[in-house]
């Protein structure tokens, strides 16, 4: 680590060491350098569980799709026997990724030259290698990593060490449990190319606080800024509850689960289960903002719209589903305008470290959580 690098960690480690009322924002090269980029892609994504796609998208045995964490190319299938993996998307002989999208087929096949891969990744065919000495099938299987299926979302762990899921999360796990979110279907789907670091949307996401200036026709009337609270967790996430005005019911488009408590249904909560998977939970669906982190000023996002398949027993359930992307489209370009000009002042020569609202507790947690994995070598 450069002498430059180790005097950032210092710097993020003075601003977000003191409690909520005294601390500050990381500061502005936590956004923008790329060497903290570099130091995150190693000791946070690459290390902890990172939340891909629903088991739903790939449902049968060879469906398959391709995204990259943390810069590593993979593949996520379905094997032949039912189970989800997360393969190399780097074929073996030289390097030509395997696919791209969404997929399907019972052999992943290189474009190249047309090595074919099995479903678990093992060699099966290599065209007219037959004159290279001690070639051999078995040396070439597309690499695995760790994979595992939580609620009916698949996380990857490219370092294979993290702890389990369930071990982690199951202070979560208990509170989703009425969700039945393992059984959800995706009700839609929208896709963004945002031009900003990621903790930009993560901090934005994790606060309230700016309902009332930026979202003052679609949040602010009934879930104003001012009653939101972050929760105080020790955990590997960070929860912010969003009450309804007047502890009133929220409005729900489709049917609420039986089992939903009565607190869920007078507002909703939001989470970032660390680093960096965004979940609003709502009374009667989830939305998840998937993140591809593709450099330090860009992701690609994708709004996943989940809803339990007994809740969208509805008449014209398909309008309502519309209704709900274009609502979800609207206040995410809401957002995108705070976010697009963070990014631009963040690169200010007078951007600064900024003091913390009581209402920003979660943008806290999360930074202090940050820099203690940066820290851990
Ligand atoms: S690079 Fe894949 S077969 Fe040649
Ligand atoms: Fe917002």
């Amino acid at each position: 680590m450069t002498p430059e690098t180790q005097a950032l960690l210092e710097a993020g480690e003075a601003a977000v060491a003191p409690p909520l009322a005294k601390a500050s924002t990381l500061p502005p090269a936590f956004y923008t350098a790329p060497e903290i980029f570099a130091l995150e892609s190693e000791r946070v994504f690459r290390r902890h569980w990172v939340a891909v796609g629903r088991a739903s998208e790939i449902p049968h045995p060879g469906d398959r799709f391709r995204i990259d964490v943390a810069g590593e190319p993979l593949l996520i299938v379905r094997g032949k026997a039912g189970e989800v993996r997360a393969l190399s998307a780097v074929c073996r002989h030289r390097w030509m990724l395997l696919g791209s999208g969404a997929e399907s087929g019972g052999t992943i096949s290189c474009p190249y030259h047309k090595w074919t891969y099995a479903l678990d990744g093992s060699l099966m065919a290599a065209p007219l290698m037959d004159k290279a000495e001690g070639f051999e099938h078995e040396n070439c299987s597309l690499p695995s990593f760790g994979c595992e299926v939580w609620n009916g979302f698949i996380f990857v762990n490219l370092g294979g060490d993290a702890a389990p899921l369930a071990q982690s999360l199951a202070p979560l796990a208990e509170e989703f449990a009425p969700w039945k979110m393992d059984e959800m279907e995706i009700v839609g789907r929208i896709e963004f190319d945002q031009p900003y670091n990621w903790k930009v949307l993560v901090d934005n996401f994790m606060e309230a606080y700016h309902h009332f200036a930026i979202h003052p026709e679609t949040f602010e009337p009934n879930y104003p800024a001012a009653i939101s609270r972050a929760e105080e967790t020790n955990a590997p996430y960070a929860a912010l509850r969003m009450p309804h005005r007047d502890n009133g019911l929220s409005d729900t488009l489709f049917k609420p689960l039986d089992g939903i408590p009565d607190h869920a249904r007078r507002g909703f909560s939001v989470f970032n289960v660390y680093p960096s998977m965004l979940l609003a939970v709502l009374a009667d669906s989830v939305v998840w903002y998937r993140m591809e982190i593709g450099g330090v000023d860009r992701f690609k996002l994708t709004v996943y719209l989940l809803a339990h398949p007994s809740s969208l027993d509805v008449p014209d359930v398909e309008t309502l589903k519309t209704f709900l992307r274009e609502g979800t489209f609207a206040v995410h370009m809401e957002d995108i305008v705070a976010c697009d000009g963070v990014q631009k002042g963040l690169q200010s020569a007078t951007a600064a470290p900024g003091r913390l609202s009581h209402l920003e507790g979660a943008i806290h947690q999360h930074q202090k959580w940050l820099m203690a994995e940066l820290a851990r070598p």
